[in-house]
């Protein structure tokens, strides 16, 4: 049985928890491969607006297992305000969410280093969500790292201490000014820390092998998106894991021939959020009112969403880069009203026209050419069957999968799980 992959395919918030809620009915287990806390993914349903930092979309269902994979950075503290939020819909946490042991931890001293490295760059800095995810993945990767394992483990407070103490060097370091309470800290990391560990552990590569192995359907649920991915994104303003489809291998321990499908999520428009190049960023009213609209402040740190006309040359290098098999394409309502719709087709840089996405597409370089297509006045949040959509967006919609070669499965109207269009 294949694994299934939703990922975002443009700078994160494309709607990806929306979406892994409504798939959930068709899948025996939902797991994230990576990323942390820096993720805000918002369900909305039954009048509830929730949103999930590191617990996958899948938990409000109760056909299904969520599982954390190793992939994934986990701050206890964070964690705990989640679990805290969820106590009201009366899950069975302990069987319906297993949190792999190899996933790494994000410490105090982790955010305080996010803090200070932002602070020391200055202008440059990447508009991290500070919460410690570049820190943690180095430690990772440096091989110094603290494992959801560790907590299992008698020495686990040294470690942590060891740990701690040189964070705390590294900080002085910097040589910047930020002002912390590290005791105040630790209180609250090692009581969220015995909150975490009433929670089942589980060597999550075995578990997800054993399910596919019996028939299981499990769906992979990323966070951030592409153009943010450590190695295909616009780097340095990117965030410190693969979010791409290949992430999904790593983070899981999922052999990549046990790929299915893979779900490719993007707005009708674009946005970001935090530093870095964004070739169709609009800084007009048309811009101000995609953000108005599209209620586009950030799921994790309330800041307002930089917005833009759709990016079809990074659109592509996306889906090429994932291996798109079905697209979703999310916020359509928030487009009715507009005249008409840019599309960027293909960027001038340095005085030649070309579709594909270069090294280098800060605004110097590269100038956005556009096509330009018949806006729709009709309100979509009340739609639920593809026929009822204006002819200009099944058009726009056409338009998308003839130059993207890919079908488009979801058009979603509305934040709620009901406004969601099947094609
Ligand atoms: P994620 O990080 O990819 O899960 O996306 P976020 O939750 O950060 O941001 C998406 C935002 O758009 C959330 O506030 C959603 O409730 C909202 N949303 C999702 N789909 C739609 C849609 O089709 N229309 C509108 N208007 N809002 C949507
Ligand atoms: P979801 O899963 C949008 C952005 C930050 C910053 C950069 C690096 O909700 O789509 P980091 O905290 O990782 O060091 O920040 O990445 N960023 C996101 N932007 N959605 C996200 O997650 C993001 N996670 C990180 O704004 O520009
Ligand atoms: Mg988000």
């Amino acid at each position: 049985m294949a694994v299934d992959l939703l990922l975002g395919l443009q700078w994160g918030d494309e709607g990806k928890g929306k979406i892994v809620d409504v798939l959930t009915k068709n899948y025996d287990i939902i797991a994230r491969f990576q990323g942390g806390p820096n993720a805000g993914h918002t369900l909305e349903f039954d009048g509830i607006k929730h949103v999930l930092h590191t617990i996958p979309s899948g938990i409000f269902h109760k056909n299904a297992v969520n599982v954390v994979g190793n992939g994934v950075v986990i701050d206890p503290v964070i964690f705990k305000k989640e679990l805290d939020a969820l106590k009201e819909f009366k899950i069975d946490i302990k069987s319906k969410l297993l949190i792999s042991r190899k996933a790494h931890l994000i410490l105090p001293t982790h955010r305080l280093l996010d803090a200070a490295s932002e602070t020391a760059k200055g202008k440059a800095k990447i508009g991290s969500t500070l919460k410690g995810i570049g820190p943690t993945y180095m430690d990772k990767t440096g091989r110094n790292g603290m494992r959801v394992g560790d907590l299992e483990m008698d020495d686990w407070k040294e470690k942590y201490r060891a740990l701690a103490d040189k964070h705390e060097a590294m900080i002085d370091y910097y040589n910047v000014d930020i002002e912390y309470d590290l005791a105040e800290l630790e209180t609250d990391f090692f009581a969220s820390v015995e909150e975490l560990k009433q929670l089942t552990f589980i060597d999550s590569e075995e578990y997800l092998f054993q399910a596919q192995k019996s028939g299981k359907k499990i769906l992979a649920e990323g966070a951030q998106g592409s153009l943010l991915d450590i190695d295909f994104g616009t780097y340095p303003f990117v965030t410190s894991s693969n979010t791409t489809a290949a992430g999904a291998c790593t983070g899981l321990g999922v052999a990549p021939n046990q790929i299915g499908d893979v779900k490719g999520i993007f707005k009708a428009y674009t946005t970001r959020v935090g530093s870095g190049p964004f070739p169709t960023e609009l800084f007009d009213e048309d811009g101000e009112t995609m953000g108005r609209v599209g209620n586009e402040f950030g799921a994790t740190t309330g800041r307002p969403r930089r917005c833009g006309w759709l990016d079809l040359v990074a659109l592509k290098y996306a889906v090429q880069v994932n291996g798109v098999t079905q697209l979703m394409m999310m916020k359509a309502d928030v487009l009715s009203g507009f005249e008409s719709i840019k599309v960027c087709t293909a960027y001038n840089y340095k005085g030649e026209e070309i579709t594909h996405l270069p090294y280098n597409i800060e605004a110097e370089n590269v100038t956005p050419i556009y096509s330009e297509m018949k806006g729709w006045k009709e309100d979509l949040t009340k739609m639920s069957s593809a026929e009822e959509l204006p002819e200009a967006l099944k058009s726009y919609i056409s338009f998308l999968e003839k130059e993207l070669e890919v079908p488009i499965t979801i058009v979603s109207v509305g934040p709620d799980r009901t406004q969601t269009i099947l094609r």
